[in-house]
């Protein structure tokens, strides 16, 4: 059996990396998809990553967000550890201060482990398979569960897709306004890890977004299901970790209301 309690102190050490971050500006480059760049920090936290991994937990494959080949991504047979060195890039640039390190452990195609790190907060979100949930806030350990509200109470969470604005504006506006006039009122964060952990201690109720990579919700997953959540592509079709899917998550009582209003047509 491997050991993953190691990987939280990682995840703290590298966070370092984006907490001391200057000139962000002169560190920008451009990737594929619009309005999509990764910055020289993301580049150097993934790297302390994977090397401090490698040592950890020696028989664990490593997919990183910044060294995929995000047209063929490789899930091991093994254990793979799925990992978005900086979700909310984007906000990391125009120095927001919300985004966050995500870590998922998957074990032949089933979430095992999950960990995701707010530095600004100093919040640690964390869950083993069977084993619950949990936020580590300043030294405090408490579990974490998904709330019980309703649709018409429920703060709606959603992700705009933004490196495929072209074919999915509509969809995820159309869906967003429904939402909108059936729900309490709706967030964008910039941070799909991040939305994650707000349904997994309900901060938020019901989270969507038309396209996302393993790496956005690898171990957000394991954090919504361990918090007595459910999480699935939009048409209800398990999530999969070896390609870029649509994502819905929520508490059970708002997702069931959701899926009998039938809001996707
Ligand atoms: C992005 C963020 C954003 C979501 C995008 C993701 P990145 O991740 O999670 O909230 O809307 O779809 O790609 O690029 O900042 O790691
Ligand atoms: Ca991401
Ligand atoms: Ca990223």
């Amino acid at each position: 059996m491997s050991d993953f309690s190691g990987i939280p102190k990682i995840m703290r050490e590298a966070a370092k990396i984006l907490l001391s971050a200057e000139n962000i500006d002169r560190s920008i480059h451009a990737k594929a998809g619009e309005q999509n760049f990764v910055t020289d920090y993301d580049v150097r936290t993934e790297n302390m990553l994977r090397e401090a991994f490698a040592k950890l937990l020696p028989e664990a494959d490593m997919l990183g967000e910044e060294s995929a080949d995000t047209h063929q991504i490789r899930i091991a047979e093994g254990l793979t550890l799925i990992v978005d060195p900086i979700d909310g890039t984007t906000n990391f640039i125009h120095g927001c201060r919300y985004s966050a390190i995500s870590v998922g452990v998957c074990d032949r195609g089933k979430m095992v482990y999950g960990a995701i790190y707010d530095p600004y907060m100093d919040e640690l979100f964390r869950a083993e398979a069977g084993k619950g949930a949990f936020v580590e806030d300043r030294g405090v350990l408490t579990p974490i569960k998904v709330s019980s509200r309703k649709l018409e109470d429920s703060l709606t969470y959603f992700g705009t897709a933004p490196y495929y604005r072209d074919t999915l504006c509509r969809p995820t506006f159309t869906l967003l306004e429904k939402l909108f006039h059936i729900t309490r009122d709706i967030r964008r964060s910039g941070s799909a890890a991040m939305d994650l952990t707000s349904i997994a201690c309900g901060r938020g109720d019901i989270f969507f977004e038309y396209r996302l990579s393993p790496w956005d919700y690898a171990a957000g997953s394991l954090l919504i299901t361990e918090a007595g959540g459910e999480i699935t592509q939009l048409d209800g079709s398990p999530l999969r970790f070896d390609a870029p899917c649509s994502v819905l998550a929520g508490n059970p009582v708002a997702l069931a209301e959701f899926r009998a209003g039938n809001y996707l047509e």
